[in-house]
Formats: structure tokens, sequence, C-alpha cells
């Protein structure tokens, strides 16, 4: 571990989220991708290990990557995720009815080969062409409004409600919506428990977030059962 990742890890992140990362399919189908065109500038928010930012980028989307992640070198991402990995499929073993094993993974096993070749896929990538990934944390970035047009949460907002509470959220919905000009779309609405979470309804109704217009839509992925939306935010002006 570099000094900058024990700086990030007692800060706050990777110890209570993991660093787990999904196949560019699974982003695909969790944000309808058909809709969106490789002219938009993409912004992958809590990035982490997923294979997103570079199988579309080999496949001419202009992507983004941001992550606290990304203040840690090739090797300590390498070693954290390998064990984060092992850790999390434990877990899976231990609850398979929570998640849904007749459509694209069929088993523990199955899900642990797709989780490997997609952090690996990032790690190759990370090490080659560090460009895409920029090294920051939520709800405060550096970029600029309007910087991008898309913003893309996965599997960080709503799913760590117990880890991030409610300001936590407001601040970073907020800032997404400042640097995103179309729209943010974040899935899944559902936390670690398997519920919906409450900051869903408290977002819609935030008296402070009346500038913001906010719908869930149906996507065509399911693997954690009941977690099938994603909610798109968009500014109202
Ligand atoms: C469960 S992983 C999801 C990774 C990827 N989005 C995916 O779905 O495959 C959650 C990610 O959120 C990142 N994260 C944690 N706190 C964050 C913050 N405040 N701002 C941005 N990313 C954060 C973690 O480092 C981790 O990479």
């Amino acid at each position: 571990m570099n000094a900058v990742c024990e700086k990030e890890k007692t800060g706050f992140i990777l110890d209570d989220v993991v660093l787990i990362g999904r196949t560019f399919d699974e982003y695909f189908r969790m944000f309808r991708l058909s809709e969106i065109s490789t002219e938009d500038r993409i912004l992958d928010a809590g990035g982490g290990v997923s294979a997103f930012a570079a199988d579309a980028t080999r496949l001419g989307y202009d992507v983004t990557a941001l992550d606290p992640a990304y203040h840690c070198s090739h090797d300590d991402l390498a070693e954290k995720c390998a064990a984060d990995l092992a850790l999390t499929m434990m877990r899976a073993r231990e609850t398979t009815p929570l998640f849904r094993w007749d459509g694209l993974f069929g088993d523990v096993d199955d899900l642990t080969k797709h989780r490997r070749r997609a952090y690996l896929h990032f790690l190759d990538d990370y090490q080659n062409d560090r460009m895409r990934y920029h090294a920051g944390s939520l709800p405060a970035t550096e970029y600029a409004d309007n910087t991008f047009d898309i913003g893309l949460v996965s599997h960080l907002l709503f799913l760590y409600d117990a880890q991030r509470d409610y300001e936590f959220h407001k601040r970073a919905v907020r800032e997404l919506a400042r640097i995103c000009s179309r729209e943010v779309r974040i899935f899944p609405l559902i936390n670690l428990a398997g519920e919906r979470s409450v900051f869903l309804k408290c977002l819609m109704h935030d008296p402070d977030m009346l500038d913001l217009s906010f719908t869930v839509r149906r996507v065509p992925y399911e693997f954690l059962k009941g977690a099938d939306e994603m909610l798109v935010v968009r500014r109202k002006t």
C-alpha cells in the first residue's frame, strides 16, 4: 500500500465499499446505453475496477472514470480487488437466494469468472493508459459545469445507504447534475438489505431539489432480485 492509498483507506472509502467491477455488457443493460451515442461525453462516477471505461473506449465511446481508488497504484489495486472479490463471492455463496441465476450468471463460479475478467481488463487498461482514470470523490469534484453530457453511477449511491448518509446522496446528485449537462443515470435503487432505499423518496420530495427532475425507469438487467430500475436525474431548465 502506498502513502496516498493508506490515506484514502483511513480517510473514508476503501474499507466500507468493496472494489468489485462489472463488465461493459452489464453497464449496457443497467443504463440502457443503446440510447447513448459515442459522441456523448460520459462520466462513470465511482467507476472503480469496472471494465466499462476500458471496453467502452475500445468501442469508440468517450468515457472518463472517477474514483478515489485511482489514487492507488496498479499493484495496490490488484491486491485489493482480488481480496474483495474473494470476500464478496464468499458472501454471495451464503446469500444465493437474493440473486437471479437464470440470466447473466449461472452460479457463483460463473459470477466469479465474470467479475475477475472485468477487473483484469480494468487493471490492464489502468496500467497502460491512466488518462481516463481520474482520482477524485463525490460529492465534490473539480470539474467545471457541463464537463460531461451523461453521468453514470453504478453500485454506489442508494446501494450503500447505510454507509453514506442522506446529505452525501443529496450533495452527490446535485454535483453530478452540475457537471453533466443532459442527465445522470443511477443504478440500482435498492440498498444492501435488498430494499428500495428511502433516500430515493427523500430526494424526489426534497424542497432543495425542486430544480431537478427525477424519473424511475425499468432496465433490462436484474441480478440482485428486485434491482431492475434506474433513476434518471435532469435539470429542469
Ligand atoms: C461497488 S464499487 C462499483 C464499481 C463500478 N461502478 C461497478 O459497478 O462495477 C463502488 C465504487 O465506489 C467507489 N467510491 C466510494 N466512495 C466514493 C466517493 N465518495 N466518490 C466516488 N466513488 C466512490 C469505490 O472506490 C468503488 O470503486
